[in-house]
């Protein structure tokens, strides 16, 4: 008798949330397949164990889990930090940057199990679609994407007849209104009341950070210290990387420091109302752009807003795996060589405000600055300079006089 042949793969990014939940069954029947699901563990408040045992008591072949957390920040946060990618000037870029390596996680387990294709719960309206999507196109071209989500056309209430006609276990109900995503870098929150842009973002949308009204009455001094861009220490304490982001995270999140609240451009076209608590990420872009301020030059910090700009913009969309994004790595490396140095930060009633700030590198020079005895400026250069700087716009006022320029 012949080998039963093989049933085809497929590699299901698996949250233990409703749709991808349902996802299982669903693949498993469209495509004759059996389904490996994988859950990328990148710092969020979710039981591993539970997401396994879900998977596999909803007809998983098996369950896989990998702690990406510190791949998560070596490989993904501080490239994204060192370049000083904010989007639109506000959001951290959690949820973004966490994508690619959910992707190139999926990408690996595709090719290790032999799979056909690779699945992912997200729906056709947001952005993680495409960063998911962009990410297997670049890593595993030859591999499918199936997005069930965006085929299905299922409300929430279907989905959960969906598995009890096929008398699956069902998740536990939705105990929010939000849909909320969270990793080290920081928590996003979308929908519910939040949808309505003129409705204050309620209390209970918030996890990590603390009301203002609730906070210490008492200031908190961090000294935050960084080598060549990234968090070395914090009030000289060390820790591995995972452990610094979460200490930091609760310093700053009791001192309702991390709120966010942004009108959003997603990439599909779409405005979005999203409310974001990222207290370490926000604490430390202020913290790092302070020591830039100090120790690069006027024309470095002019271009790096650009590149700044130009890196979250593309890890927003989804272009992670590309030669731009290479591009600019290297010129923020380049440029963090000069940003080692401590920046002291006080945390107060939702504020986090840089108060100090010393570098090796510091081009701030106090026999310069200085308005006492030990200045060493020459005072009388500048009227020289002033006379030839001037130069330009004198001639040009002087025609306009005549009457002989618009
Ligand atoms: N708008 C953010 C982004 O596109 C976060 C989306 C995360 N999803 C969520 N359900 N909150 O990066």
């Amino acid at each position: 008798m012949a080998a039963a042949q093989r049933k085809p793969r497929i590699v299901l990014a698996y949250s233990g949330g409703l749709d991808t939940t349902v996802a299982i069954p669903w693949l498993k029947e469209q495509f004759d397949a059996d389904v490996i699901t994988l859950t990328v563990d990148v710092g969020q408040p979710q039981d591993m164990e539970e997401a396994r045992r879900r998977a596999v008591a909803i007809g998983a072949k098996k369950a896989l889990v990998v702690d990406g957390r510190e791949v998560f920040l070596r490989e993904f946060v501080w490239p994204a930090f060192k370049a000083g990618a904010v989007y639109e000037g506000v959001y951290p870029l959690a949820t973004a940057l966490s994508r690619p390596l959910i992707a190139r996680c999926l990408a690996e387990a595709a090719q290790k199990e032999g799979a056909f294709a690779v699945a992912h719960g997200c729906t056709g309206k947001g952005n993680d679609q495409v960063r998911i999507e962009l990410g297997i196109m670049a890593l595993a071209p030859d591999v499918k994407v199936i997005a069930p989500a965006r085929e299905w056309g299922m409300s929430r209430e279907e989905e959960v007849e969906y598995l009890r006609q096929r008398k699956l276990p069902t998740p536990p109900p939705k105990t929010t209104k939000y849909s909320i995503d969270e990793n080290l870098w920081g928590r996003s929150v979308e929908a519910g009341p939040l949808e309505d842009p003129w409705n204050e973002p309620p209390e209970e949308a918030y996890a990590w950070t603390a009301s203002a009204a609730k906070t210490p009455a008492e200031p908190a001094y961090l000294e935050l210290e960084f080598t060549e861009g990234v968090l070395a220490s914090i009030s000289g304490e060390t820790a591995d990387p995972i452990g610094l982001v979460e200490h930091l995270n609760t310093l700053a999140g009791r001192h309702g420091v991390g709120r966010i609240d942004h009108l959003e451009d997603r990439l599909v076209g779409i405005k979005s109302r999203e409310v974001y608590e990222a207290p370490a990420a926000v604490v430390l872009h202020k913290a790092r752009a302070a020591l830039e301020a100090m120790t690069l030059t006027k024309e470095q910090l002019r271009f790096r807003d650009l590149v700044a700009q130009q890196y979250a913009d593309l890890v927003y969309n989804g272009q992670w795996f590309s030669a731009h994004r290479q591009d600019l790595d290297a010129y923020a490396g380049s440029l963090m060589q000069y940003v080692s140095g401590t920046v002291r930060v006080r945390l107060h009633r939702g504020n986090a405000t840089v108060v100090g700030r010393k570098s090796p590198h510091a081009l701030y020079s106090y026999q310069l600055a200085t308005y006492d005895k030990a200045d060493t400026f020459d005072h009388k250069a500048s009227g020289g300079f002033i006379q030839v700087y001037g130069l330009p716009i004198k001639t040009q006022n002087r025609r306009k006089r005549a009457g002989r320029s618009p």
